[in-house]
Parts: structure tokens; C-alpha cells; sequence
């Protein structure tokens, strides 16, 4: 089924102007990009964002990083969309990445890692409703 996926296009990409290779990589797989901003997160945003993982040892360094720069946040949709952009993100370690994935050709280290996806598609809505309203989705 047609379904939605949420994207976050990190502040290391922004930080090296490659937010369109990011995007191509998307397209090129067959994504569409129905909604999209450039935003910088507050502090407030992000840990709200990545509050799963609050207990974590590198929560702290993970929102400081998300901070550290303008952020693209998006709607993706298309054909079964939170797995079809998990395969084309490759793992969250980039030296455990498939080639050809974002994470393996774009992404720093496994903090810097160029993108986020939703995991389920219930992650999906929560994740999408967190930034977007409805009437800035255009499918
Ligand atoms: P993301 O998919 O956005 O979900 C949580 C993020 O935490 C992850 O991508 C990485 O950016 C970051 N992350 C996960 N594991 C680690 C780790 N071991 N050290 C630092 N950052 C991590």
C-alpha cells in the first residue's frame, strides 16, 4: 500500500550544502517528497523528538548535534515508504551500511548520519504530526 514515511535530513548534510543529494537519492528510489521545511530545532524540539532514547548514554551528544545546524524535515510517500526509505538509508552505522545506501555514500559517523527514518508506520504519524500540520502536506 501507498503509505508515508517522516525523514529528517541531518545537520551534517546541510553543513556540506548536499541536502539535493540526499534528495535525489529519495526520488531516485522512487519516494515522493510530498512536504518539506529547512528549520533550525530548538534544544526543546530535539529532545522531545529523540525522548526514546533518553536514557541513553549519548543522548546528550545526540541532541547537541541535532542542534548544531539547520535540519530538513519531510514527508515521504510512497509504496510501503517506512521500509523502502530504511533500505535506501542502510544502517545507522555508516561502516556497517550496504553500498549505494545514503548512510554508506553520504553520512560521517554514527551520530552524523545524514538521515533519520521513521521505523513503523505508527513512529510514522507520530513522528510526521510532531512537525507538520495537515494542510502543509501536498501529495
Ligand atoms: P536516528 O535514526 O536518527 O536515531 C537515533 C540517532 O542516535 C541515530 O540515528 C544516530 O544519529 C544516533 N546514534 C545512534 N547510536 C549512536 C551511538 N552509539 N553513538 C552516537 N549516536 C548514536
Amino acid at each position: 500500500a501507498v503509505t508515508r514515511t517522516f525523514s529528517i535530513i541531518k545537520p551534517d548534510a546541510t553543513r556540506r550544502n548536499i541536502t539535493g543529494k540526499v534528495n535525489a537519492m529519495i526520488e531516485g528510489a522512487g519516494l515522493r517528497i510530498v512536504a518539506q521545511k529547512r528549520l533550525q530545532l530548538t534544544q526543546a524540539q530535539a529532545e522531545g523528538f529523540y525522548a526514546v532514547h533518553s536514557e541513553r548514554g549519548f543522548f546528550g551528544e545526540l541532541v547537541a548535534f541535532m542542534i548544531s545546524g539547520p535540519v530538513v524535515v519531510q514527508v515521504l510517500e510512497g509504496e510501503d515508504a517506512v521500509p523502502a526509505y530504511r533500505a535506501i538509508m542502510g544502517a545507522t552505522n555508516p561502516a556497517n551500511a550496504d553500498a549505494g545506501t545514503i548512510r554508506k555514500e553520504l553520512a560521517e559517523s554514527i551520530e552524523a548520519n545524514t538521515v533519520h527514518g521513521s521505523d513503523s508506520d505508527e513512529n510514522a504519524a507520530i513522528e510526521i504530526a510532531y512537525f507538520f500540520a495537515p494542510t502543509e502536506i501536498a501529495a
